[in-house]
């Protein structure tokens, strides 16, 4: 069963699956509580990208936290094992690198980024004290930057934007002077750390799950533009706030509890994911269309997502959460 509110999600991504007799696709919201008969529950349902999270950070706090807290209501009550899709922003600006599970983190608790950072950490926070008071069975999977074939391209994350500007032949839009690292894992070893996670037993600890392989984003441009055959273009723009200036996961705990590395290095998950991107700007008919300025700007977002996101449709403001 996938349960989406399409607020980024989109029903193509799934449209491949729909003729299985075993697969059921459910437009719900998790903020709303439902009642399921299921044995595993991945809570994957969160907005994951700045310009999406931003768009309406109130709901991102509402899905974080309200939205776990069903989840985790319904895990109760069925007696399901519930994997919480937490994230490497949970560390946010770090002091420790690489950074370990039994790193706390440092994350500002009142800036733009909060409403997904300290939501992602409030919902650890239930997941384990759902797990101490009432027994459930978690598992909380600390995602490193993800990437691979139908991310959205409007998503605003590093890796989209880099793919469609270069295969647009623009200029690469890059925040800060480039040196920033991330670390860069596809998205085929993810799912497959997330199921051995899932499927472990007594892991009730955080586990990384992440490439350790460490970038700068400007090496990542590199890479980017020869893969697509441009011409390296940099417009260079101030660094966000709260963007964290380093990020590598150590994956010991998943190396030696789950037997879990990353198999796909970086240059060769790119080459799988630039085919997606062209083929997608083809269909669109945007492939050489210039576009001036940053990609997806909040105002970009399709009506049809916005109401997805909208306050209105909510039960947890009907009854004034
Ligand atoms: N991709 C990454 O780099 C990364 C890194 C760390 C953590 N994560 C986490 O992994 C999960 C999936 O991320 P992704 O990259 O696939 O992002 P995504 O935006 O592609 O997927 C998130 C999905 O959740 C849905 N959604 C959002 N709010 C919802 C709600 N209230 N109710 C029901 N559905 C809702 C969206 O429509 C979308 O289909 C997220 O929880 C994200 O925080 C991702």
């Amino acid at each position: 069963m996938c349960l989406d509110n399409f607020f980024t999600g989109r029903r193509d991504n799934v449209r491949h699956l729909l003729d299985y007799s075993r697969f059921e696709l459910l437009r719900h919201d998790v903020c709303e509580p439902l009642l399921l008969e299921v044995d595993q529950i991945y809570n994957l349902a969160c907005p994951a990208s700045p310009v999406h999270y931003q768009y309406n950070p109130i709901k991102t706090v509402k899905s974080n936290v309200i939205g776990t807290l069903n989840m985790l209501v319904l895990a109760r009550r069925v007696s399901a094992r519930i994997l919480q899709a937490s994230t490497s922003e949970v560390y946010g600006e770090p002091h420790v690198h690489p950074q370990t599970e039994r790193y706390w983190g440092n994350v500002n608790p009142i800036g733009l980024r909060a409403c997904y950072d300290e939501g992602k950490r409030v919902a650890e926070t239930l997941m384990m004290d759902y797990h101490r008071q009432n027994k459930v069975d978690i598992r909380i999977a600390r995602i490193f930057n993800t990437y691979g074939p139908r991310m959205a391209e409007s998503d605003g994350r590093v890796v989209s934007n880099f793919i469609v500007q270069a295969l647009r032949r623009e200029r690469l839009t890059l925040y800060g002077d480039g040196s920033q690292t991330r670390s860069f894992c596809y998205v085929d070893d993810l799912v497959e750390g997330l199921i051995r996670l899932m499927n472990a037993d007594g892991l009730h600890h955080p586990v990384n799950l992440g490439n350790p392989g460490e970038f700068s984003i400007h090496q990542l441009a590199e890479i980017i533009v020869e893969l697509c055959g441009a011409e390296l273009e940099i417009e260079y723009q101030p660094l966000p706030q709260d963007d964290p200036t380093q990020r590598r996961p150590d994956i010991t705990r998943a190396q030696q509890l789950l037997g879990w590395q990353p198999t796909v290095p970086l240059r060769q998950g790119l080459e799988r994911t630039v085919p997606y991107f062209a083929q997608r700007l083809t269909r669109s008919g945007g492939h050489q269309a210039k576009h001036s300025g940053r990609l997806a700007p909040a105002g970009d977002i399709p009506v049809e997502r916005r109401r997805a996101y909208s306050e209105a449709a909510d039960w947890t403001d009907r009854h004034q959460f």
